[in-house]
C-alpha cells in the first residue's frame, strides 16, 4: 500500500474531557491506522480538530459560567493535551474557531446556494420573550403531551418516552431561567438534500463499506427530506447573508467542513498554501474517515451531499470505518452521572500504551462492546507482561547474560525452526492485512497469537539446555536467532497499538534508528545482523495488583454524580417545606422483610412514640449495622402497607441510584425537628 492517504477523526465538542469511548469508537483506530500508513511507506495526513459550535457548546458554558469562547478555549486545550498524552499523533488538530474555518464554511455555503440546493422556509419556534432570544430543545421543558408530564424535555418525555417536536409541548419554559416561551415565526435556510437522492446512491453503490454503515443510511436516502442548516443563535459560523442577524450556520453544517479548514491551516502554516489541494482535489487520495456510529448519517450522506453540490472537486470519503459504542462496567459512558472514566487521572497511574492496548483488542468494531477494570487487568497481566512483554524479556536477557549480548549466527534450520518461521510470517501477514482492513481487535490477537507461539518455541527448544552441551552449540544460536527474529516481527506488528513499547525493543535489539522511520516490508525482509550488540533488557510493562483495581472499582461507584442542573425540581416556598414533618429518631431492631430484597423493617424510637418503618435499604445495610444508628424520618406521609407490613414514616437517605447512605446524626435528642 503506497500512495497518498487522507485521515480524519470526528472533531471531538470542546465541552468536556473526551473519554475512553472516543477513544476506542474514532481516535484509536485512526490512529493506528496512521501509524501503519506511514510504516507502509504512504504520503499520510491525519487531520482532526476541536468542534467548538452548537447549542451543546452554548449550553456547557452556561452551566458553567463561561462564555462559550472561554469554555471552549478550555476544552481544546484539555483535549489536544489528552490526546498528545495518549499518543494520539495527528498531524494537525485545529479548532473551529480557528480564522480559516469560517471562510470555507461559507464558501460552501455560498456555492450550494448558487447551484439552487438551498431554499429558505418559514417555521414556528419556541421563543423567551425575557431572554430575547429562541429556544433550541435542549435548553427547553414542559408537559408531555402525552403523559402530562410536567418536566418533560424539549425533545423527548423521560417519564413515558414519547418523543415529538419542542413545539408539541404545553406549557414549554425555558430550562435555565423557568420563563414561560411562546411560539414565534422565524426564517431559515435548508439543504434539500433530497436533490442528491440519485447522485449518493449511484455513489454508495461502488462502495464497500461495513453492513453496519451500509444498512444504516440506504434507508436513510430513500427519505431524504430538506433539513434545516442555520439556527436562531449567535454562536457560530455567520450566514455570509445579509438579514441573517442573530442566525449561524447549524454546527453539524459547519463542522465537517472543518477537516477541509484544518488541512488548508496546516499548508498556510507551512509556507504551501496550496498544498492541502493535493490530497483534497487529487482523486488518487484515499480518505479514510474514522467516526462512531452516532455520526454516521452526517458523513455517509450530509456532508458528502455538501461536497457534490459545489463547484469545485472536493475528494468524497473513500472508507468509513464507524465504530459502535464502547460501554463502560455495563453502562454507558455519561460524565454528567459521574459514570465515567477521568482519563487525565488514569493516566497518572497507569501508561497509555497499555490502555491504547486494551481498547484495540476490545475495538467495538461489530458491536457495542465493554471497558471493566478486570478485563483491564487481565489484558495488562496474562497478555502483556505473561505472553508479550515475557518472551521479549526471557529471550532478550538470555543474550544478555548467557550469549556475550550478541546477536547469534544461525546455521541451518530444524523442521520445528522452519514451522516456526513459517507461522511467524503468517501472523505478520495477517497483522498487515488486518490494519490495512480496519481490524483493530484482530490486529491486537495477532500480537498475541504471536508471543504464544514464541514461548511455546522457546519452552521447546528450552535454550538454557542447550547451552549446557557444547554439541548444540550451533542448534542454541539457530533458536536464539529465531526467537529474535520473533521479537523483531513482535515490534513491528506492536508499533501501530503501542508505539512506544515498540520502540523500546527495537532498541533493545540494538537498532540505532527508530522502527517509525523504518518500512514494514522492509524489516519483514531483511536478514538479522549476526554479530550485533543488544541493549540491557528492561521490563515493558508492570502487572497491576487486585487492590489497585478494587479501588479503581470503588472510584467509580463513588463517583456517580447526580447532574443538579438537570434534575432540581420545581421551586417550592418555605409554606410548601414546612407541611414536612420530619423527626429524629434511634433505630431499636432491624430485620429483614421475607421474601423482599430490598426491603427493612425497622423499629424506630422517636422520643414521643416508636413507629415500624418499613425502608428500601436492604441492598446497603445489615440489620445489625443499624442498631442505635439515628436517622431522620418524614412521619406525616400516609401509612402504606409493604409486604403486608404497616409502614409509618419514611427514613431519609443520600442516593445517586447505586450508592446509598443514611445522613448521620450524633448528640440531637430524639424527636428533633428537621427543619
Ligand atoms: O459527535 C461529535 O462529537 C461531533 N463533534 C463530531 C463532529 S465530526 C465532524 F463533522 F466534524
Ligand atoms: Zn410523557
Amino acid at each position: 500500500m503506497k500512495g497518498k492517504v487522507l485521515i480524519t477523526a470526528a472533531l471531538p465538542y470542546a465541552n468536556g474531557p473526551i473519554h475512553l469511548g472516543h477513544l476506542a469508537g474514532a481516535y484509536l483506530p485512526a490512529d493506528c491506522y496512521a501509524r501503519f500508513c506511514r510504516l507502509v511507506g504512504s504520503r499520510t495526513l491525519f487531520i482532526c480538530g476541536s468542534d467548538e459550535y452548537g447549542t451543546a457548546i452554548v449550553h456547557g458554558a452556561e452551566l458553567a459560567g463561561r462564555t462559550p469562547k472561554e469554555h471552549v478555549d478550555i476544552y481544546h486545550q484539555t483535549n489536544l493535551e489528552l490526546f498528545q498524552k495518549l499518543g494520539i499523533q495527528f498531524d494537525f488538530y485545529s479548532r473551529t474557531t480557528s480564522k480559516y474555518h469560517a471562510p470555507i464554511v461559507q464558501e460552501f455555503f455560498l456555492q450550494l446556494l448558487k447551484n439552487g440546493f438551498i431554499e429558505t422556509k418559514e417555521t414556528m419556534q419556541l421563543y423567551s420573550e425575557s431572554e430575547k432570544r429562541f429556544l433550541a430543545d435542549r435548553f427547553v421543558v414542559g408537559t408531555c403531551p402525552k403523559c402530562g408530564f410536567v418536566e418533560a424535555r424539549g425533545d423527548e418525555c423521560t417519564k413515558c418516552g414519547a418523543s415529538y417536536e419542542s413545539t408539541d409541548l404545553k406549557n414549554p419554559k425555558s430550562k435555565l431561567t423557568g420563563s414561560p416561551l411562546t411560539l414565534k415565526e422565524t426564517m431559515h435556510w435548508f439543504l434539500k438534500c433530497d436533490l442528491f437522492k440519485e447522485k449518493l446512491t449511484d455513489w454508495l453503490k461502488g462502495l464497500d463499506w461495513k453492513p453496519n454503515v451500509k444498512n444504516f443510511i440506504e434507508p436513510y436516502i430513500q427519505d431524504l427530506r430538506a433539513r434545516a442548516i442555520t439556527r436562531d443563535m449567535t454562536w457560530g459560523v455567520p450566514i455570509p447573508l445579509p438579514n441573517s442577524t442573530g442566525k449561524v450556520l447549524y454546527v453539524w453544517f459547519d463542522a465537517p467542513v472543518g477537516y477541509i479548514s484544518a488541512t488548508k491551516e496546516l499548508f498556510e502554516n507551512q509556507g504551501d498554501p496550496d498544498g492541502w489541494k493535493d490530497f483534497w482535489f487529487d482523486k488518487h487520495t484515499k480518505y479514510v474517515q474514522f467516526i462512531g456510529k452516532d455520526n454516521i448519517v452526517f458523513h455517509a450522506v450530509i456532508f458528502p451531499a455538501m461536497i457534490m453540490g459545489q463547484d469545485l472537486p472536493y475528494k468524497l470519503v473513500d472508507e468509513l470505518p464507524a465504530n459502535e459504542f464502547l460501554n463502560l462496567e455495563g453502562k454507558k459512558f455519561s460524565k454528567s452521572s459521574g459514570w465515567y472514566i477521568d482519563l487525565a487521572d488514569f493516566l497518572t497511574r497507569y501508561p497509555a500504551e497499555v490502555i491504547r492496548y486494551t481498547l484495540a483488542a476490545n475495538a467495538p468494531e461489530t458491536q457495542d462492546a465493554e471497558f471493566t477494570f478486570k478485563d483491564f487487568q487481565m489484558r495488562v497481566n496474562t497478555e502483556l507482561v505473561g505472553k508479550f512483554g515475557n518472551f521479549i524479556h526471557r529471550t532478550l536477557s538470555f543474550v544478555w547474560d548467557r550469549m556475550d549480548r550478541t546477536i547469534p549466527e544461525c546455521h541451518e534450520f530444524s523442521e520445528l525452526d522452519n514451522t516456526f518461521l513459517a507461522n511467524l510470517q503468517t501472523i505478520v501477514m495477517e497483522a498487515k492485512h488486518s490494519y490495512e482492513h480496519f481490524r483493530l481487535r484482530k490486529a491486537a490477537g495477532c500480537i498475541m497469537e504471536l508471543s504464544a507461539l514464541a514461548n511455546v518455541y522457546f519452552d521447546h527448544k528450552k535454550p538454557w539446555a542447550l547451552l549446557k552441551d557444547k554439541t548444540k552449540t550451533e542448534e542454541l544460536e539457530t533458536t536464539i536467532y529465531c526467537c529474535i527474529m520473533a521479537i523483531k516481527a513482535l515490534a513491528l506488528i506492536s508499533f501501530p497499538i503501542m508505539p512506544l513499547s515498540a520502540e523500546k525493543i527495537w532498541k533493545m535489539l540494538g537498532h540505532e534508528s527508530i522502527l517509525e522511520t523504518s518500512n514494514w516490508d522492509t524489516v519483514m525482509k531483511d536478514e538479522l545482523c549476526s554479530g550485533k550488540l543488544i541493549t540491557e533488557p528492561h521490563t515493558l510493562f508492570e502487572k497491576i495488583e487486585d487492590a489497585a483495581i478494587a479501588i479503581e472499582i470503588a472510584k467509580l461507584q463513588a463517583s456517580q454524580t447526580i447532574s443538579a442542573a438537570s434534575t432540581i425540581k420545581p421551586e417550592i416556598t418555605f409554606d410548601d417545606f414546612e407541611k414536612v414533618d420530619i423527626r429524629v429518631g434511634q433505630i431499636l431492631s432491624a430485620e429483614a422483610v421475607p421474601k423482599s430484597s430490598k426491603l427493612l423493617k425497622l423499629e424506630i424510637d422517636f422520643g414521643f412514640e416508636k413507629r415500624t418503618i418499613v425502608s428500601g435499604i436492604a441492598k446497603h445495610y445489615v440489620p445489625e449495622a443499624l442498631i442505635n444508628k439515628k436517622v431522620m424520618a418524614i412521619l406525616n406521609f400516609k401509612p402504606v402497607k409493604l409486604m403486608g407490613i404497616e409502614s409509618r414514616g419514611m427514613v431519609l437517605s443520600a442516593s445517586n441510584g447505586t450508592i446509598l447512605e443514611l445522613p448521620s446524626l450524633e448528640t440531637a435528642p430524639l424527636g428533633s425537628e428537621i427543619g
